[in-house]
């Protein structure tokens, strides 16, 4: 992926333990495709070095406002001016109070006060100990930089640095590099509840068994992710799966699909859009043995009935709030064959605005998909794309067709 291609990314470092983390931070910056100019404290440097900085960044590193490499002698100026985002990780309790009262005496915070604050986004990660992080001034201060237009990115809780346990760890790398991406995205969903389902579900024989099957949960997780990156508020109903929740979203674990439709159900009273991804099990054993089902030494394998299953997004659809604008309902269709004719009849089928097919076994599992969007106009095919920029471009498709306030 290239998420911060053509980006310009000022990368603060002050002094914290928590500076070996922004070592990884940069090289995944670079990674995404941005371009990274470093710039640390005097404290900072007594946690990293300025070479490891400018070897991860690819370009030299400023320190000191009075760098003459500048023509003009200038950094504070030049380097904001360029930058799509500041970005300050990890952000010490000292410096937070410093940009609180505007304090500009050495090249970061001078350069924070420099910028054109309606430009130029301020991003802080705070790291520090769990009682500096708690104090009131502390806290105080975070408010007040929020007030002022900053953007707050949390802090992690654990095991720190000086042995104690509690709030105030920086992120982990890969945990703010999904903010600030999430951050630069454009906001197409912006005060919008989202509700998606995804993977499978497990449907219960006894203790030990159950009927499921192979949906890896990942293209649900994706618009997970995708809808939080667009400002929308995302609620994730999610059978048995194996992948990390997108950062931002509130997930709910369920097994069987009425524990999916119950979960569904608390919450699209709510919601102004719902996705199902999920591959829902269209039937389930008649019967569940509370003990498991032994063999019985005569060589006769028990005989399974199966009831069917409710279907969760067809009773979403036909809810009065669906029914009247209020909740846009978009569904999946995996299909084997004739893709268009079985994803045109199960949209019309399920009563629902928009529905996506695609091809189950090209799908399935993989980290890329193809898409077809099908709505009351007609079918449009989007190109191959991974999950990730498959579930961007569907939400800039259902912000489309959501009603105008
Ligand atoms: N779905 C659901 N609850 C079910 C079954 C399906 O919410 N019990 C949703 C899926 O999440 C998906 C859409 O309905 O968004 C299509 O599911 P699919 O199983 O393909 O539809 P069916 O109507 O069961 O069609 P088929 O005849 O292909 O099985």
């Amino acid at each position: 992926m290239n998420d911060l291609a053509g980006k310009h990314i000022v990368l603060g470092l002050t002094g914290g333990i928590a500076c070996y983390k922004a070592a990884e931070l940069c090289r995944g910056l670079v990674k995404e495709g941005a371009t990274v100019q470093v710039v640390m404290t005097e404290a900072s440097e007594q946690f990293i070095t300025a070479v490891t900085m400018q070897a991860l960044s690819g370009r030299p590193v400023y320190t000191s406002q009075w760098d003459a490499r500048e023509p003009n002698n200038m950094p504070h100026i030049n380097l904001s001016r360029q930058s799509d985002a500041i970005l300050i990780a990890p952000c010490s309790a000292d410096f937070m109070a410093k940009l609180v009262h505007g304090r500009a005496d050495e090249l970061l915070s001078l350069m924070c006060l420099a910028r054109p604050i309606d430009k130029v986004p301020l991003l802080i990660a705070p790291a520090m100990n769990r009682e500096m992080w708690a104090h009131p001034a502390t806290q105080r201060n975070m408010q007040q930089l929020a007030d002022d237009g900053a953007t707050i990115l949390g802090v992690g809780s654990g095991f720190q640095a000086c042995g104690e346990t509690g709030d105030g760890r920086m992120l982990e790398a890969n945990e703010l590099l999904e903010d600030l991406v999430a951050f630069l995205q454009p906001k197409a969903l912006a005060g919008k509840r989202v509700l998606i389902t995804a993977g499978p579900t497990f449907e219960a024989l006894d203790p030990i068994r159950g009927i499921t099957n192979h949906s890896s949960g990942k293209m649900g997780f994706a618009i997970a992710r995708a809808a939080r990156e667009a400002g929308a508020d995302v609620v994730l109903v999610a059978g048995p799966v194996h992948l990390a929740t997108p950062r931002g979203v509130r997930r709910i674990d369920v097994k069987s699909a009425r524990d999916m439709l119950a979960a569904i159900e608390g919450e699209a009273t709510r919601a102004d859009v719902f996705v199902a991804t999920a591959a829902v099990a269209d039937w389930r054993p008649a019967t569940h043995s509370d003990q498991k089902i032994k063999k019985d030494g005569s060589g006769a394998a028990p005989t399974l009935a199966f009831v069917e299953n409710p279907d969760i997004l067809a009773t979403v659809a036909k809810s009065a709030r669906a029914q009247s604008g209020a909740l846009f309902c978009v569904g999946f269709a995996a299909e084997s064959h004739d893709l268009v004719k079985h994803a045109t009849a199960k949209r019309e089928r399920k009563g629902i605005p928009l529905l996506v097919g695609n091809i189950g076994p090209l799908t399935f599992g993989q980290d890329d998909n193809q898409m077809l969007l099908v709505d009351a106009q007609g079918v449009q095919e989007l190109p191959r794309a991974s999950k990730l920029e498959c579930a961007r471009r569907l939400v800039a498709e259902i912000a489309q067709r959501l009603p105008r306030p």
